[in-house]
């Protein structure tokens, strides 16, 4: 088997450090997502300027400005989506990125929208090239342009659309093309959560799914949750499994952390896979500079889900550091790893 097979026939990162939503917890989720941006935990300045953008678009009777929400994975981009149509009082129609194969599907979902309505496209950095120029007009002149006819007697014919808000999602905002990302009117990107704020989802979901977590628990399941809510949500399910079976009435602090360490999750709150990276930098490349292809190869993982979903957070807690000529360990990779510029064992 090539290495590319092996890497694409393993699972997915199915770990509870997983950013990424999996499948089967999706019903969960709905469960646990704020409804109003009064139950949206942090993000406070997003909160809000967006806050104000609604209540003026409500009081004017105006059409909301689109909205383009980027951050890693299980900030709460879907959320804030289902949030700002729900308190806009308007219809709410999600798709994403990768399922819309042609600009006719494209063309067809923005001819059934209503005045006002929010049409949400999750990773609108997938969106294919000729899906996307559907969308110039629609957003700018809330316009399609219809083609009619085929080849040298083609015509183009416009068709005035219902004014809307797109609100687009995107893991990567970078590699949105600038004549759509120069078309949304407000650009939201949300930051990591700190331990109080995380501790409070982890509160609120508790109080939801009636699970008794004491503060001390919540505050231990906080400061390992990756600054992701999604993670700590998904932490709290495994530790509220793991206190039935040991027969614990409530989650204690004691009870989280014989959990934790069962799942493998470190006082960090990195998995083995982030343990992998940084090893891998250290051992494999002398502590870098090396490039995330080089890096992918080294770990078989795959680059996008590096990028994606493990580096932002080993970025901005200072574990690894990106310079012009690829990642490099910082001393706290070393220090976390226990090992000294050598790379050796301390
Ligand atoms: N600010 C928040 N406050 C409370 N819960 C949140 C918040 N952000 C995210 N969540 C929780 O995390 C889960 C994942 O959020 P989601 O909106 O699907 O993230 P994204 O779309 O950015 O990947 C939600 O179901 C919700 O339970
Ligand atoms: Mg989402």
């Amino acid at each position: 088997m090539s290495d590319e097979t092996q890497t694409r026939s393993k699972p997915r990162r199915q770990a509870v450090t997983a950013a990424a939503e999996i499948e089967e917890e999706h019903k969960l989720d709905l469960s646990l997502r704020p409804r109003t941006l009064r139950d949206f935990v942090g993000q406070e300045r997003l909160k809000k300027i967006l806050g104000m953008s609604i209540q003026a678009t409500r009081a004017r009777g105006d059409v909301l400005d689109h909205v383009l929400l980027s951050g890693p994975p299980g900030l709460g981009k879907t959320s804030l989506a289902h949030i700002i149509a729900r308190e806009l009082g308007v219809n709410f129609r999600q798709t994403s990125g990768p399922a819309i194969e042609r600009a006719g599907d494209l063309a067809a979902l923005v001819v059934d929208l209503q005045n006002g309505d929010v049409l949400f496209i999750d990773e609108i950095h997938r969106l294919a090239r000729p899906v996307e120029e559907v969308l110039y007009p629609a957003m700018e002149d809330f316009q399609l342009n219809i083609v009619v006819g085929k080849g040298p007697g083609a015509r183009a014919m416009p068709l005035a659309v219902k004014p809307f808000t797109l609100i687009g999602a995107t893991t990567r905002s970078g590699m949105l093309s600038s004549p759509l990302r120069d078309r949304f009117g407000q650009h939201f990107h949300l930051e990591f959560y700190n331990r109080n704020e995380l501790a409070e989802i982890i509160r609120r979901s508790a109080h939801l799914l009636k699970i008794d977590v004491d503060g001390e628990a919540a505050a231990e399941m906080a400061s390992r949750s990756r600054g992701t809510p999604r993670i700590a949500n998904r932490m709290l399910r495994r530790v509220r499994d793991f206190a039935q079976v040991t027969g614990a009435a409530k989650v204690t602090r004691q009870v989280a952390l014989e959990c934790l360490e069962l799942l493998d999750i470190d006082k960090c709150g990195f998995d083995q896979m982030d343990r992998a990276i940084l090893s891998a930098i250290i051992e494999k490349f002398d502590g870098g500079p090396v490039g995330v292809e080089s890096l992918a190869a080294a770990i078989g993982e795959e680059r996008d889900t590096i990028e994606e979903v493990y580096e932002p957070y080993l970025l901005q807690e200072g574990f690894i550091a990106r310079t012009a000529k690829g990642r490099i360990a910082t001393q706290r990779a070393y220090n976390h790893l226990g090992r000294n510029r050598q790379g050796t064992l301390l």
